[in-house]
């Protein structure tokens, strides 16, 4: 079966158990766009970029379509996609994003991150984190992509590493939205509705800025325990639109038009030998 046909099968699975354990969530509500997965597909087709990073890769199903040159950070990889691609650089790094960080890499080589897509540890505190270290690597029109930052159930949103839900685990990175908007009101953000749990488009970053450095403590001390349920589902939804993907991409990506490089421009690899 194709990749995309098994991610169709998946993701009807998902809805059913859904259904089935009759969560109850009132006031949650499901993401109907296009999958994630496909949507970045269609904007690597369409959008190049310099430099692209992913954090949380496991089998490359993601990265592996980028023809930007691509740095891959996860502790535990089990690549199944043809990862290097019609790339002409490809770093992995098999550690935690934290480690690859404080290796101070992307400083040595004077790398600028155009587009980078967060997907590690589903722990807003590990989020936020990479948001930052991310957001300072960046260049000035770059653009983030934040996964899972739209649940769909309560079981979804667990911190106990050891008791994950079967079907998407989203953990409490949700809580990026209303972080974002409080500290960093300046950034746009874009949440598009994409299947099963959102992705956040973050964009006019500021590299230089270090509100979240300084507040982040405070920033973990006042949401550490707070729990969606009782911070209040429908408050979560009201304070940020949802965008339809393909509404998003019909209009070529709007926020990318600062970084966007051609993406045709990038040579794909020659074959010099039989
Ligand atoms: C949901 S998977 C990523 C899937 C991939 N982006 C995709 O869409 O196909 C999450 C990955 O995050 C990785 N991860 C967990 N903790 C991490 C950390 N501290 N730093 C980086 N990656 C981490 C896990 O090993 C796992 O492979």
């Amino acid at each position: 079966m194709a990749q995309k046909d098994t991610e169709a099968v998946i993701d009807i699975a998902e809805d059913d158990r859904d259904e089935a354990t009759g969560s109850g969530d009132t006031g949650f509500r499901r993401n109907t766009g296009q999958r994630y997965a496909s949507f970045l597909d269609g904007l690597h087709e369409k959008v190049g970029f310099d430099w692209y990073m992913e954090i949380g890769c496991r089998a490359g199903r993601t990265f592996a379509p980028v023809r930007a040159n691509t740095i891959a950070v996860d502790p535990f990889f089990k690549a199944e996609h043809n990862i290097i691609g019609d790339k002409r650089r490809l770093f992995v790094f098999q550690e935690t994003s934290d480690d690859f960080f404080a290796s101070g890499f992307l400083d040595q080589m004077q790398i600028r991150l155009g587009f980078s897509f967060l997907d590690g540890m589903h722990l807003f505190e590990f989020l936020l984190r990479d948001f930052m270290n991310t957001e300072a690597n960046s260049e000035a029109g770059g653009v983030i992509a934040m996964h899972d930052c739209v649940p769909f159930n309560e079981r979804m949103l667990t911190r106990d590493l050891d008791n994950l839900p079967r079907g998407p685990w989203t953990g409490d990175v949700w809580k990026l939205i209303p972080i974002l908007r409080k500290y960093r009101p300046e950034v746009k953000l874009t949440v598009l509705s994409c299947r099963p749990t959102g992705l956040v488009l973050v964009s006019n970053l500021s590299p230089g800025n270090t509100v979240l450095n300084e507040a982040y403590d405070e920033i973990i001390a006042n949401w550490r325990d707070v729990n969606l349920v009782d911070y209040g589902v429908a408050r979560f939804y009201e304070a940020f639109e949802l965008t339809d993907p393909a509404e998003f991409a019909e209009a070529d990506y709007p926020v990318f038009a600062k970084v966007r490089r051609d993406p045709a421009a990038v040579a794909a690899p020659v074959k010099v030998t039989k």
